[in-house]
């Protein structure tokens, strides 16, 4: 079976732990050591302290489910100490300089990086982006100010622009901006609106190609202990987990 190591034991941590199947969660590390002792109590996985000894620990894949900034902080270092990546935080590959760095040393050791589909549908078939024309693509994301740590009393447009921007001002509600971007090959024209009337957090994908065209609405739920997680996110990260050992692939 596949040992994995999780680097954030944040919510969606918690919900791999209670939910894995076919992996086995041996290690844990949070720059907040308290989150791994409480993950730790849920499995039986040995808690490090410091990330070098973390990464130099015997197991096969690193699944980041920290923050931008850890997965670009740490990205190479996981590849080098001989380990394959799961991205959740895939707003870390926003920029193209550091994405193409990282790729190339994935594949000059031989190593692979996962990116889950994350809190949307639809990612899968987008990479025909990369093989014929996508004219238009649009994300319009809808989220209630809670999950945006802000208040307004009416719909209000945040952002509206590249997704590579986006991110930077909200890494921690764009990260499905940015995996569209890297599916279809293509930038994304984003829009983020704040509105107190929606429970949910509303995707809406517009596509536009030589295929025809497509639209995708994703009401998702907010996972239970963190309103800005949408649980689909947790959800897809687990089944990447219980497939990547299987033969068979599904999908693009
Ligand atoms: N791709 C998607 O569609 C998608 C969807 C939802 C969430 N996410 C992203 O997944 C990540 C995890 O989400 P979550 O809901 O579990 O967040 P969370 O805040 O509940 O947990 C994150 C944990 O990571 C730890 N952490 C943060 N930076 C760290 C670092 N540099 N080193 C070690 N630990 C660090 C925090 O202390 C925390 O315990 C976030 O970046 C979030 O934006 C992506």
């Amino acid at each position: 079976m596949l040992t994995i190591g999780l680097l954030g034991c944040g919510n969606i941590a918690n919900i791999i732990v209670k939910n894995h199947v076919g992996v086995d969660i041996v290690a844990l590390y949070d720059q907040m050591p308290e989150r791994a002792e409480d993950l730790g109590r849920l499995c039986n996985a040995r808690i490090f302290r410091d990330i070098d000894e973390f990464l130099s620990a015997d197991f096969d894949i690193v699944v980041e489910a920290a923050s931008v900034a850890a997965a670009q902080a740490h990205a190479a270092a996981v590849l080098e100490h001989g380990k394959d990546l799961v991205v959740m935080s895939v707003g870390a590959f926003a920029e193209k300089p550091f994405r193409d760095a990282v790729n190339d040393l994935a594949r000059s050791l031989g190593r692979k990086i996962y990116i889950p589909s994350g809190a949307i549908f639809g990612l899968d078939n987008l990479k025909i982006g990369q093989v014929s024309g996508i004219h238009r693509l649009l994300l319009r994301t809808t989220k209630n100010p809670r999950s945006l740590n802000m208040e307004c009393d009416e719909r209000t447009l945040l952002f509206s622009g590249a997704a590579n921007e986006c991110i930077k001002h909200y890494p921690k509600n764009t990260n499905v901006s940015v995996a569209l971007e890297l599916a279809a090959g293509r930038t994304v024209d984003v829009e983020l609106w704040a509105d107190p009337a929606v429970d949910r957090n509303v995707h809406e994908i517009v596509i536009e190609g030589d295929f025809g065209d497509a639209t995708i609405t994703v009401r998702n739920l907010p996972s239970p202990d963190n309103p800005a997680t949408s649980y689909l996110a947790a959800l897809s990260i687990v089944t990447l987990l219980k497939n990547l050992d299987e033969p068979m692939r599904i999908g693009t």
